[in-house]
């Protein structure tokens, strides 16, 4: 629901942020904007444009995405963008581009569609079932349509937390090569599930637009995510300042204190202490959960939770509303075409304590046993 600015009691439950875990960054991002003004003058860092990112930008950034690439990629073909959305526009654009086709999971990230009705191409919705999209699906639709791309999250899919197996993943793969189609992974939640498995983009690096974004494991207010492009050159062909637009290009001070924090060691920390206060979070919300059609994932920043057929996910979350809390619903997510879910989508990180978390989660189950006997 959009969170009505005149009710101050809400707890704010429809976003996934990660847990802001203050006793760690508060440290690591003080110590990290003191090492960045011992280094450069603040005129030094705020006079020009950081472009793709500076050398030392895009070789921490190599080898943080080579951390789940499995090998580190070579920096030319680092992008440092001013946030995963920032990297759609551009990428979307350069590769779809108007009147196109772009292949989407059948329950996609909201902003992907209004993305399609800003830069004028088709999303498409391909099937998913438990383990993200199915290739049959997507080589019916490469039949049909001939998307030029797949916009895909192999990891901790969103909204329904799928995540793929190697097998799925190989699978995709193949049917993106026997069509030709360039993969726009958003790898944005895969740094807190201790699983590795590998992005489609280390299957393909060929074709793989690999995205990887800071504000679900660091901080969402950072913006950051790098880009790794097949290679040099058509990372340059996409992003190159001059050939489209500057907006897309990160905040000079926030992408050099990024840079600090993955070069000191701190990114990590910080990521450690996220992924200890959402285990502790999984924990207590579980035995509220009891009882409810509910996926959950290790990792994951939300839940997602399947509603009884006669129960409507709407009615269920103004009844949460009124109640104080502020969830999703699957609708937003919804491609043209697919039926709406009845589901609701609550995020368990971005409330500002555990008990807070729980108490809001009963007030959650308390709703929805009201909404079942109503
Ligand atoms: C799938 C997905 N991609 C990207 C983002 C946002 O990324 P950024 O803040 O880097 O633009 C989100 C945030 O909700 C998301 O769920």
């Amino acid at each position: 629901m959009k969170q009505d600015s005149n009710h101050p009691a809400i707890v704010e439950m429809s976003r996934t942020h990660p847990p802001l875990v203050p006793a760690v960054f508060d440290p690591e991002y003080r110590a990290a904007l003191d090492a960045v003004l011992m280094r450069h003058t603040p005129s030094e860092i705020a006079g020009a444009h950081r472009w793709m990112g500076t050398d030392a930008d895009r070789a921490a950034g190599a080898i943080f995405t080579g951390r789940r690439l499995g090998s580190v990629p070579e920096p030319g073909r680092i992008v440092v963008t001013n946030g995963t959305q920032s990297a759609f526009n551009m990428l979307i654009g350069g590769l779809v581009g108007q009147g196109q086709v772009l292949a989407v999971e059948s329950l996609t990230y909201p902003p992907i569609l209004t993305l399609a009705q800003r830069l004028g191409f088709t999303p498409c919705g391909v099937a998913l079932d438990e383990e993200g999209m199915r290739p049959d699906a997507l080589e019916a639709l490469c039949r049909e349509r001939r998307p030029k791309a797949v916009y895909l999250l192999s990891t901790l899919q969103n909204p329904t937390l799928a995540t793929m197996s190697l097998g799925r993943r190989q699978a995709i793969v193949e049917v993106a090569r026997r069509y030709d189609l360039q993969i726009i992974e958003d790898d944005i939640y895969s740094m807190l599930p201790e699983t590795n498995l590998p992005p489609l983009s280390a299957l393909a690096p060929e074709r793989g637009w690999y995205i990887l974004g800071v504000a679900k494991s660091l901080a969402a207010g950072m913006k950051i995510a790098y880009v790794v492009a097949p290679s040099a050159a058509q990372g340059e062909a996409q992003f190159w300042p001059g050939v489209r637009a500057t907006f897309w290009m990160s905040a000079p001070i926030s992408a050099a204190i990024c840079t600090q924090l993955l070069e000191s060691g701190g990114a990590q920390r910080v990521i450690d202490a996220v992924r200890t206060e959402m285990q502790q979070r999984q924990t207590a919300i579980r035995p509220i959960l009891d009882g409810l059609d509910c996926v959950t994932a290790d990792g994951a920043l939300h839940v997602w939770i399947r509603l009884p057929a006669a129960m409507s996910a709407k009615n269920l979350a103004a009844r949460i509303y009124q109640r104080g809390v502020n969830i999703g619903t699957g609708d937003p997510y919804t491609t043209p075409g697919t039926t709406p879910p009845q589901a609701i989508r609550v995020g368990i990180g971005h409330a500002r304590s555990q008990a807070e978390l729980v108490a809001a989660m009963q007030v959650i189950a308390a709703a929805y046993a009201a909404e079942a006997a109503a």
